[in-house]
């Protein structure tokens, strides 16, 4: 099976690799964490996968330190423009990470940026040491849209417990840390810029927006675990505004994420500040999103006169006003 049948070929002459904390990216299209499974699309493609991986670089989903089975089903439920899951974080744990999906996401052609997740900042640091030091590991991406179990806090939506977890984890790796920003909040500014004078290199947002979806027949809630996160096209205005915000709070790359569909989708996140985007929910309904998003990315900058990622950055990048 091809993996990009029907996928238009990109523009000549626009020249779309760009630089994320460091890592040099053939172009700017990433995949969001827990929406690209590479190992069972290495099954399903083989060496295709490779030949034509969508992506530029590749966003493991988040492991944690034990291993977890997830949330009960039911996961899903899909809105008129977007998708509610619960899924819960189901992964082997950071032992059976690295034991047995390491091995083989490092046959990615691609630099490999591992999301972890912990529920208490010893958990972070046990993950971060666990991971930073394997060769394969490119960067790793800090999902801090989990509750510390000590304070009850979502780390990612308290200043101070976003600035603790970078004091604990940053003198731990020289590697890139990417933090993902939740859009739990009244305003991305404040934590962003936490994560950016604890250290980050990068920051990445949006995860996904707190949902629910009731049963229509019994009139209680559809998901297993009561509520979920909602992603796809219904968020993506959401995700412009908080990309915005970061970009005003802070000075770091920020991946943009959120509803990305199109090619005209990811220029609008750049415009509002983002130097990298990531393309989520679409890829399940398409898992050559990646490239077409990038085709059409490519299109686009030329449609407005730009003839590289370079250009786009210095042109849109902080448009929305930092100073
Ligand atoms: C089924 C599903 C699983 C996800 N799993 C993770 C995850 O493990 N870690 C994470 O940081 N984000 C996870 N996300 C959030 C996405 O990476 C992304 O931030 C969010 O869905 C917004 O982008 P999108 O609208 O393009 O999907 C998940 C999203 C979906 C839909």
């Amino acid at each position: 099976m091809a993996l990009s049948a029907g996928v238009t070929a990109p523009p000549a002459g626009v020249d779309l690799r760009t630089e994320l904390a460091g890592l040099a990216l053939e172009h700017p299209v990433l995949n969001g964490s827990g929406t690209f499974d590479a190992i069972a699309a290495l099954r399903v493609f083989g060496d295709g996968l490779r030949e034509r991986f969508p992506f530029s670089a590749f966003v493991s989903k988040t492991i944690t330190v034990a291993p977890r089975g997830g949330n009960p089903a039911p996961r899903l439920w899909e809105t008129p423009v977007g998708l509610i899951n619960s899924i819960g974080l189901p992964n082997k744990g950071l032992e059976g990470f690295l034991e047995h999906d390491l091995p083989v996401l490092a046959t990615l052609p691609v630099p490999l940026i591992v999301s972890v997740a912990g529920f208490s900042r010893d958990e972070f640091a046990a993950l971060v040491d666990g991971v930073a030091g394997r060769p394969e590991v490119a960067a790793l991406e800090l999902n801090v849209s989990c509750p510390n179990v000590k304070s009850g806090c979502v780390i990612g939506t308290e200043v101070g417990e976003m600035a603790a977890l970078m004091r604990r984890v940053r003198p731990l790796t020289a590697k890139p840390l990417i933090v993902k920003l939740t859009p739990n909040v009244a305003e991305a500014g404040p934590v962003a810029r936490a994560a950016e004078e604890g250290g980050a290199d990068a920051l990445s947002a949006i995860n996904t927006l707190r949902a629910t979806a009731v049963d229509p027949r019994s009139g209680k809630p559809w998901l297993g675990a009561g509520s979920g996160g909602l992603s796809g096209p219904a968020v993506r205005a959401v995700a412009l505004a908080q990309v915005a915000e970061a970009a005003a709070a802070t000075t770091l790359p920020i991946v943009g994420m959120g509803g990305i569909q199109t090619g005209r989708d990811a220029l609008d996140f750049i415009s509002v500040g983002a130097s990298c985007v990531a393309v989520g929910t679409e890829s399940f309904r398409d898992p050559a999103a990646g490239t077409r998003v990038k085709n059409e990315l490519a299109r686009e900058l030329q449609r407005v006169s730009l003839r590289s990622m370079r250009d786009a950055t210095a042109s849109f990048g902080r448009a929305a006003g930092r100073s």
